[in-house]
């Protein structure tokens, strides 16, 4: 028989199409497979959970001296980062205050930002000064047109957005986690690898593995899996409180290179964080990897329901950087990283080419996929509410 529950239906918003993910695990459906191809759902999701909750957007190092700055467009909102006199970064809408032109294109410095329409100048604070031709009257004063600005903090070096005005600070959303995160002292950590990926698939695939560990055995069997995996620590919601899903695996040392290879100093962790990675997945964008010996995290960047562009970075602290052949030894560990990125790519896109069929039926997920379920709860509760 066809299950036409497959098709994507009128409502996409409907809780009942839920109901049976939200089960207990073993009971339990994987997502509809219509979720996955969805514009419809996709743009919930935007609207739901990247436009509410906290993006990261890469290292501050992005934006090194006053009046660096960068645009790029997060789920179709095009933005500016820029580091102010005052040396602190700051995100704007890229759009001008005026009759909407984009303001800055690529990166570089800047001393202000001008609209290349009418000349409208801005200064590194999004404040407008200078409208060549139009001067201030009752109606029209500088002070009122400046940059819609957009929230951003900084934790662990790196830098975050929030689109909602209405957001909590990052600190709250962030919960427990700055507290954990501390024995790394990510925040003087330098960033030596910067990386952009296309994934053919939607964004929720790429996400959900990164909380799947019965795919490293399989996908990663040439690349980290050489590495054996002792042990995994799940998400405790009493335990770990904040707007993150954690996992803890357990091994000696680290996978950033193969066994054998020239290996970057390990950081001066308490012992229980050095038994292998504390893996949490901050909501809504970052997949991040405290390994023994350095930080990686991956932005998650949603394109559209069957495109999603991965941004990776890898930070170490300074004194890492000066030992003997750094490079060699980093170029190493960029092409492991570059190989099971790859690898998690290409599990994404096979999920994808299966999930697009519109005759099948839903999926289970099997006890170590018990964070993937989670995960999907967590989204549904977002995007259809708990
Ligand atoms: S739209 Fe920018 S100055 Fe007119
Ligand atoms: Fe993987």
């Amino acid at each position: 028989m066809l299950a036409v529950s497959v098709r994507e239906p009128e409502n996409v918003l409907d809780p009942a199409h839920f109901d049976s993910v939200r089960r207990p695990l073993a009971q339990a459906e994987t997502m509809p497979p219509w979720t996955y191809t969805s514009q419809r759902f996709f743009e919930a999701e935007r609207d739901r959970i990247f436009f509410r909750h906290w993006n990261c957007i890469g290292h501050h190092s992005k934006v090194p001296a006053a009046g660096s700055y960068y645009t790029f467009d997060f789920i179709g909102v095009p933005l500016i980062v820029v580091r102010g006199d005052d040396m602190q970064v700051r995100a704007f809408v890229n759009s001008c205050a005026h009759r909407g032109a984009e303001v800055m294109t690529g990166s570089g410095e800047c001393k202000f930002m001008k609209c290349p329409y009418h000349a409208w100048t801005f200064d590194l604070k999004g404040q407008l000064f200078a409208t060549p031709l139009v001067d201030e009257s009752a109606c029209f004063k500088k002070a009122e047109h400046g940059l819609r600005q957009v929230k951003l903090e900084l934790f662990d070096g790196l830098m975050w957005i929030n689109l909602d005005p209405a957001s909590c600070s990052l600190a709250e959303h962030l919960g427990d986690l700055p507290e954990r995160t501390k024995p790394w002292h990510a925040d003087e950590m330098v960033c030596v690898n910067r990386t952009e990926l296309t994934v053919n698939a939607n964004w929720k695939l790429f996400s959900e593995n990164f909380s799947d560990g019965l795919h490293v055995p399989f996908v990663h069997q040439t690349s980290i899996a050489k590495k054996k995996v002792s042990k995994r620590d799940f998400h405790d919601p009493a335990v770990f409180k904040g707007n993150y899903l954690m996992h803890y695996t357990y091994f000696d040392g680290t996978r950033g290179v193969p066994e054998g290879e020239r290996k970057l100093p390990e950081l001066d962790l308490p012992p229980e964080m050095k038994r292998g990675t504390f893996f949490p997945v901050v909501h809504a964008n970052a997949l991040m990897g405290y390994a023994v010996d350095s930080l990686s995290i991956h932005e998650v960047h949603p394109k559209g329901p069957t495109e999603t562009l991965l941004v990776s970075s890898m930070m170490v602290p300074k004194a890492s950087t000066e030992i003997p052949e750094f490079e060699a030894i980093i170029a190493r560990y960029a092409e492991t990283s570059a190989t099971v990125r790859a690898e998690d790519r290409d599990a994404a896109e096979w999920q994808q080419r299966g999930l697009r069929s519109l005759v099948n039926r839903r999926g289970c997920y099997a006890e170590p996929d018990r964070l993937v379920h989670d995960y999907d709860r967590w989204i549904i509760d977002q995007v259809v509410g708990a």
